[in-house]
């Protein structure tokens, strides 16, 4: 079975509405390959208007985090209900920013991708270790922990239309790319633990992303390996480069 690669841009904390609509204007011709799923992951204040300005790009909408209630007292807080509404299809969860800087653990994750799947969004769940892990020699140990406790009490059917992206830590935003067999090496074991739950025909289907100085120059060897169903990319999606990263196969 071919998986569809799916390649999203994480934009972080990075555009203002309107600097948000000028990039989407600026990419629109380079960001078109109906062979990948494209989505662009934005800060919450841009989804509105970047909804708009990708009608009828087959560009999707995806949020970089949500909260785990339904609605009420949570200051600050997004729901998944808004995002929803708002026009969304997938969102970001347990990025290594959020569970390093906001405290999430491996278990408001798993409440948040429960909320997600419950809400008919699509979570893209992210796991992976940092240098010193890597160097302990615990990688492997440490991501099937992130996605053993992200995906408990989530159904086969649920689980298998997910995404999970693979980002080391000591490869985002530091230019220092994981060589293609270490991304391969680590999303074939995310797609083994998967396979251990839930049976082939989940870890077959779901799709398991890379992420980590994702740019136009290797892209194409990180998405040809046989586990690696596309990327997750950070700077690079702010840039013409996304445009590359879209069309890695030249
Ligand atoms: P960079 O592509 O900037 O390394 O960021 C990766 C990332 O964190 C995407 O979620």
């Amino acid at each position: 079975m071919s998986r569809k690669k799916i390649i999203a841009g994480n934009w972080k904390m990075n555009k203002t509405p309107s600097e948000a609509v000028e990039l989407v204007k600026t990419l629109a011709p380079l960001v078109q390959n109906p062979e990948v799923d494209v989505v662009y992951c934005v800060p919450a204040i841009d989804i509105v208007p970047v909804a708009e300005a990708i009608k009828g790009s087959g560009v999707k909408l995806g949020a970089e985090n949500m909260y785990c209630e339904d609605k009420g007292a949570y200051t600050g807080e997004i729901s998944a209900a808004m995002l929803k509404d708002a026009g969304v299809q997938y969102v970001i969860l347990g990025h290594s920013e959020r569970r390093e800087y906001f405290g999430e653990t491996n278990a408001d994750i798993n409440k948040k991708m429960k909320q997600a799947i419950r809400n008919g969004l699509t979570p893209i769940m992210c796991c992976g270790e940092t240098l010193e892990q890597r160097e302990q020699g615990i990688t492997i140990d440490f991501v099937r922990q992130q996605i053993k406790v992200g995906y408990q009490d989530i159904t086969a059917e649920d689980a298998a239309k997910t995404v999970i992206a693979y980002e080391p830590i000591w490869a985002i935003g530091t230019g220092k790319t994981a060589t293609s067999e270490q991304a391969q090496e680590v999303c074939a074991a995310v797609r083994q633990c998967i396979r251990e739950i839930y049976g082939d025909a989940v870890a077959e289907e779901i799709r398991v992303q890379y992420g980590g100085s994702v740019n136009g120059g290797n892209a194409a060897e990180l998405f040809g390996m046989p586990d690696i169903d596309g990327g997750l990319v950070g700077g690079a999606s702010l840039k013409e480069d996304f445009g590359k990263i879209v069309n890695y196969k030249g």
